[in-house]
């Protein structure tokens, strides 16, 4: 397991641990979260948390895919996967502690949903952003779309999931994605300062400000979520994403059908 869990002074810091993968997140990984969480939440001498990825290559490159062909391939399993990671986001996000990410390098796909799911972003000038679910044929999750929608907006978040593409961090930071972009020296001395000012600041202040911010955040109306998983499902079945995690694995483009 490469999830690494540890109490630094008044900040639990989770680890995304997986060097040789770009620190992708296998579900031993995601399963590990929502514990980690909770026993953060509990514990009173922590005051926020913080995410990272090992080294300063990548903060996580999504989601394992080379176990999508075993645990995100048949239609239960994929609904599955999807609760896992909604529960992942909800222990993020409705914690009244706040989080932070610190961000060297890759951050896509689901490692990007965990930066926003936390509620401040801050990275290094080599960082890249990106969902790249449509070059992999992937449905991407429900939870996911929200952040990514009430963090960049409907303009950003099309482009963003229809292209797929890399986003370099100065174009993160003007869309929105992080509070700050740092030359990678500097990120690590300014992230600490932030934590200081976190772990100082009134907690009930912030738990306060959690509280009423994600109110507000809650869809007025109910979103018809039957439709959405049944967009979801199509999409989890077809042979496209077969086709996109297989070519990923083969190192090869993928075609694409439709179908
Ligand atoms: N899942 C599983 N393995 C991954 C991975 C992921 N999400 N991201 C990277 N890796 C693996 C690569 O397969 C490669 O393995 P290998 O050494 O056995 O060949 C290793 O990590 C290094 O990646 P590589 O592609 O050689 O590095 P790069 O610097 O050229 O590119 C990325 C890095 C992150 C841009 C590229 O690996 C990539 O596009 N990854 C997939 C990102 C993605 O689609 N994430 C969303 C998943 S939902």
């Amino acid at each position: 397991m490469s999830l690494l869990v540890e109490k630094r002074g008044a900040a639990g810091w989770i680890v995304f641990n997986q060097p040789a993968k770009k620190n992708a997140i296998s579900g031993a990984m995601w399963r590990a979260i929502p514990p980690a969480m909770g026993e953060f939440d509990r514990d009173p001498e922590i005051r926020c948390i913080v995410f990272r990825g090992a080294g300063i290559e990548a903060f996580a490159a999504g989601a394992d895919i080379s176990e999508f062909e075993n645990v995100r391939s048949e239609r239960g399993a994929v609904a599955e996967y999807d609760d896992l990671l909604d529960r992942v986001l909800h222990s993020i996000q409705d914690s009244l502690k706040p989080s932070l990410a610190m961000i060297y390098g890759y951050c896509l796909g689901g490692g990007l949903e965990i930066a926003l799911a936390c509620d401040l972003r801050y990275c290094g000038t080599s960082a890249e952003f990106g969902i790249p679910a449509a070059k992999l044929g992937l449905a991407y999750n429900i939870e996911g779309h929200k952040r990514l929608l009430e963090t960049v907006g409907h303009a950003w978040a099309r482009e963003i999931m229809f292209l797929g593409r890399r986003y370099s961090a100065e174009e993160g930071l003007a869309m929105g994605l992080v509070h700050r972009v740092l030359p990678a020296v500097e990120l690590e001395r300014y992230v600490d300062g932030v934590i200081e000012t976190l772990c100082k600041n009134a907690p009930l202040a912030i738990a306060n400000t959690k509280t009423i911010l994600e109110q507000y955040v809650k869809s007025e109306g109910t979103p018809d979520t039957a439709r959405m998983r049944a967009a979801i499902e199509r999409c989890a079945k077809s042979a496209d994403y077969i086709e996109g995690r297989r070519a990923f694995m083969e190192k090869r483009k993928p075609r694409f059908t439709g179908k």
